[in-house]
Order: C-alpha cells, then sequence, then structure tokens
C-alpha cells in the first residue's frame, strides 16, 4: 500500500492539531481539509510542511473520493454521528474526536456503522496512548498495587474554549460528556472492572443561563467573548461504584480565572489494596508511595515524544497507532466500545445532576468492559 491518503473534517482547536499531527507522518499525505469556517482553515494550512491539501466546504464532496482512504473528524459533537455514519458508509477509515457522540443513540448508531462496514474507527481517547497513563497501566499490570479500589480525578480547570456548541447541553452533551469521558476512560481502563452506578450533583456557581458570561480560555486560539446562553454545568462531584466495590471519585470546576495556577494541573490518583498510593499529575508526573515495601518513588515521564507542539501527552502517538491498524487490519486501542464505556457513565452522571439520585448503568444500555 501506498501512502494513507486522508482528509480532515473541521479545523478547529483539536482537527487543526491532527492535520499538523498527520502530515508529519511519511506514511500518510494530507489530501483534503473540509471546513467552512476560512480563518480556521488558512490557520492550519501554514502549518502544513510536506502536504497540499485541496479544501472544500461541504464534507458531503469528499464522500466519493477514490484518493481518500481515511477522515480525521474533529467536528462539534452533536454532527459526529451525521459525519461519521457518511464516511463510514462511503467505506473510509475514521478517527473520531471523542466523545463517541453526544447522545447514546448517536454513538450506537455510529459504531453499527462502522461494524456493517468493517472499517477501522477510532476514538480520541488521548490518553490511552500517553506515555504517562501507559506507565501507570504497567505498574498495575506489574501488581504493585494490587487491585485498584479507589480511585479520583481533580480537574480544576478554566472554562472551556468561547465557541458557542460547548455551553449547548443540546449540542456538546454537557461539560460532563464534554470533558470527562477522557477521565471516565481512565478509570475503567486502571480499574479494570463494570462500573454499576453514578451519583453526582452539580450546577452552575459562576457562568450561569441567562448572564452576561466574559468566557476567556487559556489554550485555545479563540478570543475571549461573552456567552449569555449556557445549559452546561461548571462544576460536579461525581461518584462511580464499580461492581468488584472499587469507587471512583471526579471533581470538576470549570470556572477557574485566569486558569488552574497551583501547579498540580490534572490530578488522577488511585489506592491500591495493599495501601500503596499512585498519583499522576499535571500530565507529566507520577509518584508511587507505601505499599507492601513502603517504597517512595517520583517519576518524570516522557511526555514530549508522544506529543506534537505541546498538545495533549499522547496525541502523536494515537494518530501513528491509527496509521498503524488502517495498514495492519487491527483494532485501536481506543476503541468505539471503551468509548461508550466512558461515554455511559458521563450520561449517567448528567442524569444523575438532574434528576438528584444514583443512576444505574443497566438504565441507560448494557455494556462490556474491555
Ligand atoms: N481529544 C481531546 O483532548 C479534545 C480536545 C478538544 C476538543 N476535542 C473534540 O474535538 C471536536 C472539535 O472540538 P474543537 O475544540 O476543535 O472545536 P472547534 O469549535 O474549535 O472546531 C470545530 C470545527 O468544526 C468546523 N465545522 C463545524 N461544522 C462542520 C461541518 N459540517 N463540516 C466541516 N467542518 C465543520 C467548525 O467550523 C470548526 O472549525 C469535539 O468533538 C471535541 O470534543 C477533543
Amino acid at each position: 500500500m501506498g501512502k494513507i491518503r486522508m482528509g480532515f473534517i473541521g479545523v478547529g482547536d483539536m482537527g487543526s492539531h491532527h492535520c499538523i499531527g498527520f502530515d508529519l507522518l511519511a506514511e500518510c499525505e494530507v489530501r483534503y481539509i473540509c471546513d467552512m469556517n476560512e480563518s480556521n482553515v488558512k490557520r492550519t494550512l501554514a502549518e502544513l510542511s510536506n502536504s497540499n491539501p485541496l479544501i472544500c466546504k461541504d464534507y458531503r464532496e469528499l464522500l466519493d473520493k477514490e484518493d481518500l482512504d481515511a477522515v480525521v473528524i474533529s467536528v462539534p459533537n452533536y454532527l459526529h454521528r451525521e459525519v461519521a455514519v457518511a464516511f463510514l458508509e462511503a467505506g473510509k477509515h475514521v478517527f473520531l474526536e471523542k466523545p463517541v457522540a453526544h447522545t447514546l443513540e448517536d454513538c450506537d448508531a455510529i459504531i453499527d456503522a462502522a461494524e456493517k462496514q468493517e472499517r477501522i474507527l477510532q476514538i480520541g481517547l488521548v490518553y490511552r496512548y500517553s506515555n504517562l497513563y501507559r506507565r501507570m497501566a504497567k505498574e498495575l499490570e506489574n501488581g504493585r498495587l494490587g487491585d485498584v479500589k479507589l480511585m479520583w480525578c481533580k480537574e480544576f480547570r478554566d472554562p472551556f474554549p468561547p465557541a458557542d456548541w460547548f455551553y449547548d447541553k443540546s449540542k456538546s452533551g454537557g461539560a460532563i460528556v464534554e470533558k470527562d469521558c477522557h477521565h471516565f476512560d481512565i478509570f475503567n481502563w486502571m480499574i479494570g472492572a463494570r462500573p454499576v452506578r453514578v451519583f453526582a450533583s452539580g450546577g452552575q456557581h459562576v457562568m450561569k443561563q441567562g448572564q452576561a458570561n466574559l468566557i476567556a480560555n487559556s489554550y485555545s486560539h479563540y478570543d475571549p467573548k461573552t456567552i449569555t446562553e449556557s445549559t452546561i454545568v461548571d462544576h460536579a462531584f461525581i461518584t462511580v461504584d464499580y461492581d468488584n466495590g472499587s469507587k471512583a471519585n471526579l471533581g470538576l470546576c470549570m470556572y477557574l480565572k485566569p486558569r488552574n495556577l497551583m501547579g498540580e494541573g490534572l490530578e488522577i490518583g488511585l489506592i491500591g489494596e495493599n495501601g500503596g498510593q499512585m498519583v499522576a499529575r499535571n500530565d507529566k508526573t507520577i509518584d508511587i508511595a507505601g505499599g507492601q515495601d513502603s517504597t517512595k518513588e517520583h517519576l518524570e515521564i516522557d511526555v514530549t515524544s508522544d506529543s506534537i507542539m505541546g498538545g495533549h501527552t499522547g496525541g502523536q502517538t494515537q494518530r501513528i497507532e491509527f496509521l498503524n491498524c488502517i495498514l495492519e487490519g487491527s483494532q485501536p486501542f481506543a476503541s468505539a466500545q471503551v468509548g461508550r464505556n466512558a461515554l455511559l457513565i458521563a450520561l449517567a452522571a448528567e442524569q444523575s445532576i438532574l434528576e438528584e439520585r444514583y443512576v444505574y448503568l443497566e438504565e441507560l444500555s448494557p455494556i462490556e468492559v474491555s
């Protein structure tokens, strides 16, 4: 097989990173870009050094292109189903940004299309490809802490980028669906058991519906903007119970200004049955302490070689592994099923907040943990 010929649907904050990252890989070529936002297209083109893609504004023009093997879809969540199903049905391999979709119905329609067409469908759960979380998983595999009994995630941060769709629950699925599917997936991965039920409490402390909220974000290229309509929570505490008795808790705050300046960044920690702890901080370091032999270790992880341009750790490795899946016909580590399992917890959390009760995942759908 020659180079894998790729199209990029949506080149906003995330899609531009993908396009630039794939452009650096010799096994593929950036053949098409589709986005109606001309300034986002221009920004992306300026960063490409190895490809000279054709540009279009309507993805349907690309569906029957024979010189297109795979697409990377980075459009807002409510468009995932429409765009992903169209390309899968056209026989293209798909790398789809997380969450798989903003509703379970859309998620299942996408998975169904991938299975029928026997195409590769990889979800942008980037942490599955990160040196940091792969090391955490390795330490657990080696039995350093025994089974994971308690786990937590502290995601205290600045707001989403000032793009309207994030703040409209009917388009993003809500803050927990949009953001925390990453972290629920890490819980599922490290705990390795079946999530059973979710209890969550959350609401709007600062960014309130109907009020003028000046939204500034530390990593987006969009300028600050006033957003009045916000139907998403800006904080939550969420507990997930697993069928082996393990428990995980996630704290979300989306209104830090100007961003988290405490230096700790994202914190993901766990406690094993032998009383040892392991904590990942700032997407960079892991501390392991206590347990059987009372060890204490601080690890600085290489999170540069697996990413590009200061993007998410694992960002470039996930692209390399997507191409390998196409070449070898193998299933991605961030499979659609893994994405679905994380989405279920997020949807249950959103529902738990509204209904003020435990939501059992079985109420939403039977699930498999892989
Ligand atoms: N993996 C991660 O860590 C991560 C980080 C950020 C965003 N994301 C995901 O990436 C996706 C996009 O997020 P973003 O932050 O880049 O949003 P964004 O708003 O910056 O970009 C979306 C882009 O899609 C374009 N678009 C909209 N409708 C389109 C259509 N029909 N055809 C072609 N282009 C269209 C818009 O013009 C825009 O350029 C979302 O699903 C989001 O959840 C993932």
